[in-house]
């Protein structure tokens, strides 16, 4: 490659920022997504992600199940640009239910930004994501939301937020009053001042008044009595709050705080600026024979997440691809190597903020959809010629289980085969006893076994139901004693079962029957997680 090739390349990986937001359902996620991309000039009107969504929704049966429900479930990534830079923005579904789906999403970004009720505080939600960054030292940013709400004590909401993520917090702008007492805020590093007027809607707002320092006079002119709370709160706050540091933030150690209001279009812009400037670019992905560098020459992709239908007519499939080293160009030859085929991808889409469109160049740090009919599963590696193998894509074990039954037996074969498709996408988890024919469905979240009954009638033309099935927990099993090994599967036969990937694992009756067999076999290891494509590694236990 030559050096004026390998200088853009580089040019355009800095300049690359992609990341997911993270919420407790109803803390404003699509608000603030939708006002990002007013600000980042990638939408015309406020209401439109909204409407979209709705729009989406009206596509298919089961998505008319979200609709029904009022949550979002359907994953999407918009690209804008902003500042100079090309901003990635992966949504991920906020609802319980789907958050093995919304846990891979994290796989793929290289920042997280972290959006939090006010009056609410941490939820669960937030706690289980966090820990999916807290794992991969995801930096993350952090937006307390409707301070035109009455909520907590600022300082309440952080030391919440060091003490249950367990990360340590730095505001970069302070609130003045919260509710009907909200005033602005006050920007910790330039010293200017953001008055606050509510403005619903697409208007663009804000006066920025910048005062000499705290004592200027005008101060208490815009805030009459609150001026001496401010005084009082950055006078704390430089006394005893955490300075920033950007080595912290990108360690994943520290979050960096802003206030607003998404809805009111208020400390989005100080969020951007500052998330342009401060969040990490693309960096190196491990690799199951090495790092993987960004500004490597050579293309090399991993499938993070595979949606299906994106376009009700042609029961399309996407496999959301994160670039992770060099360049694609439209018509690229890419290897796909878990299917050991070589494949001309000439018509991936790039996901621009207001529509789909057919990509000509993509780079690191980029997110490109390529269609599949079925051929791609999610954590494939796609390069141009070394045989890698990226890392650290998790399957979850699954917390709710089901068996399925069907109700025409001359549709088995259209059964097997949608339940192993929904599987590969990643929708669901199917276990295969080792005793029996049955299908056991695993879940992370119960609203997928609704997605998949409807799935199935819609896509298979299969009709089937669950039964219950008292199974309570799973577990991944592996180990090198071959001995040990072959002993617990002696004694466990009954309750072992072969995941989609054909890797053994344990299906707990009760977390005791568990503990129990955890106590008599110490060299076996009983995983909660998973990297999808372990199975290919020499000590895991193929039955
Ligand atoms: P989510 O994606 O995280 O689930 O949340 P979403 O943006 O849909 O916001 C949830 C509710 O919170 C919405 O109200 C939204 O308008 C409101 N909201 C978002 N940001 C703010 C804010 O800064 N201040 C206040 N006061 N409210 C905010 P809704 O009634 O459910 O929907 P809508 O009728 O307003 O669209």
């Amino acid at each position: 490659m030559s050096s004026a090739v390998s200088q853009t390349l580089r040019r355009e990986i800095v300049r690359r920022r992609t990341f997911g937001i993270i919420s407790h359902p109803d803390a404003g996620k699509t608000t603030l997504t939708e006002k990002l991309l007013l600000f980042g000039g990638a939408i015309q009107m406020a209401g439109t992600v909204k409407a979209r969504k709705a729009l989406r929704y009206a596509t298919s049966d089961w998505m008319a199940l979200e609709r029904e429900r009022g949550i979002s479930v359907t994953t999407s990534v918009m690209k804008f640009a902003y500042g100079g830079c090309e901003v990635n923005l992966l949504d991920t579904p906020g609802h319980q239910d789907f958050s093995e789906d919304t846990y891979r999403v994290l796989t793929a970004v290289d920042s997280a930004l972290l959006v939090i009720d006010a009056a609410k505080g941490v939820e669960a939600q937030t706690r289980k994501l966090m820990e999916v960054c807290r794992m991969r030292g995801t930096p993350i940013m952090t937006f307390i939301n409707k301070m035109d709400r009455a909520g907590l004590p600022p300082l309440t909401l952080m030391a919440e937020i060091e003490a249950v993520l367990g990360v340590e917090c730095a505001p970069l702008t302070w609130p003045v009053g919260m509710g009907s007492f909200f005033k602005g805020a006050f920007d910790l590093r330039t010293g200017g001042l953001r008055l606050f007027s509510p403005a619903r809607g697409g208007k663009i707002q804000e006066a920025l008044v910048s005062i000499r320092d705290l004592d200027d006079p005008r101060l208490d002119a815009y805030l009459g009595n609150q001026a001496e709370d401010l005084r009082t709160d950055i006078e704390l706050l430089r006394e005893a709050g955490n300075l920033f540091s950007l080595e912290r933030y990108l360690a994943g150690e520290q979050t960096p705080v802003f206030f607003g209001s998404a809805v009111n279009n208020f400390g989005v812009r100080e969020l951007l600026d500052a998330f342009i400037v401060l969040a990490p670019p693309p960096g190196p992905r491990p690799a199951a024979s090495r790092l993987v560098f960004p500004d490597e020459p050579e293309f090399s992709g991993v499938v993070f997440k595979i949606q299906a239908n994106m376009d009700k007519a042609h029961r399309d499939r996407m496999a959301f691809v994160r670039i992770c080293s060099g360049r694609f160009v439209r018509g690229m030859k890419l290897r796909h190597h878990r299917a050991g085929r070589d494949l001309s991808v000439t018509n991936a889409t790039i996901f621009m903020a207001q529509d789909r469109t057919g990509v000509e160049e993509a780079f690191a740090g980029d997110i490109i959809g390529i269609p599949s009919h079925g051929a791609i599963k999610i954590g494939d590696t796609f390069s141009e010629k070394e045989p890698l193998a990226f890392t650290g894509i998790p399957s979850f074990a699954p917390e709710h289980f089901r068996r399925v039954q069907l109700k025409n037996p001359l549709k088995s074969k259209q059964l097997h085969k949608g339940l192993e498709q929904l599987a590969e996408e990643g929708a669901v988890q199917l276990f295969r006893p080792l005793e029996s024919n049955e299908y056991i469905l695993g879940a992370v979240g119960l609203l997928q076994f609704e997605v998949i009954i409807s799935r199935l009638a819609e896509e298979y033309a299969v009709d089937a139901a669950y039964e219950p099935v008292p199974i309570e927990t799973a577990r991944w099993i592996f180990s090198s004693d071959t001995g040990e090994l072959a002993s617990f599967k002696d004694n466990y036969r009954r309750d072992l079962a072969l995941d989609a990937e054909k890797t053994l694992a344990y299906l707990a009756p009760s977390p005791w029957k568990l503990e129990a067999a955890q106590e008599r076999y110490p060299n076996i290891r009983f995983l909660t997680t998973r990297e999808i494509g372990e199975c290919a590694r020499p000590e895991s236990a193929m039955a």
